[in-house]
């Protein structure tokens, strides 16, 4: 009985942490911590702005946070482009 509350309890936390993951992302990093409020972003912007086909995890790297993942979009909009706009410490 223990057993299956605690795991009932596990499965309630990954249900968490999933809904989080799509609203706020934070990568660490040494260069300082970037957030991304995906909530924000897909309010404001189309899904297909980022995702091809049905929405699913995209993997950002070093290489293409700084271009098309991110930085390419706000040097066409008025996001930030600055190390520390997105790097912070
Ligand atoms: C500005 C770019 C951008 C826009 C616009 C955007 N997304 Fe995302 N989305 C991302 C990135 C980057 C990730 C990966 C985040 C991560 O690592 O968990 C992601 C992750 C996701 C995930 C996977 C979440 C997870 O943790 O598995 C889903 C589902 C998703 N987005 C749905 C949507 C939907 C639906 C929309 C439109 C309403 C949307 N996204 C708009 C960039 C975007
Ligand atoms: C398709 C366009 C687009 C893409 C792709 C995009 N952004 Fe943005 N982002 C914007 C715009 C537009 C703003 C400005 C929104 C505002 O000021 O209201 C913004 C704002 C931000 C901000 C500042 C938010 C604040 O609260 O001041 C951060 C940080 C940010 N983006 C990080 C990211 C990261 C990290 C990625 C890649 C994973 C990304 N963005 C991808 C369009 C984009
Ligand atoms: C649009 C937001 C944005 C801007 C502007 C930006 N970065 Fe980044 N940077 C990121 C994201 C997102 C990552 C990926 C972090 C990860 O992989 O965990 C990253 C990764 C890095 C890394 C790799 C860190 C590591 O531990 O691997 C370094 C170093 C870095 N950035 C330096 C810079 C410098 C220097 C500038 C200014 C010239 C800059 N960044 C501008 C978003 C940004």
């Amino acid at each position: 009985m223990k057993k299956l509350i605690v795991m009932l309890m596990l499965i309630a936390f990954a249900g968490v942490g999933v809904a989080i993951a799509a609203d706020n992302v934070v990568y660490e990093n040494k260069k300082g911590n970037v957030t991304f409020d995906h909530k924000t972003h897909s309010e404001t912007l189309e899904c297909s702005k980022c995702h091809e086909g049905t929405p699913a995890k995209i993997a950002i790297d070093k290489a293409s946070a700084h271009k098309d993942a991110c930085k390419t979009c706000h040097k066409e909009t008025s996001g930030p482009t600055k190390c520390n706009d997105c790097h912070k410490k």
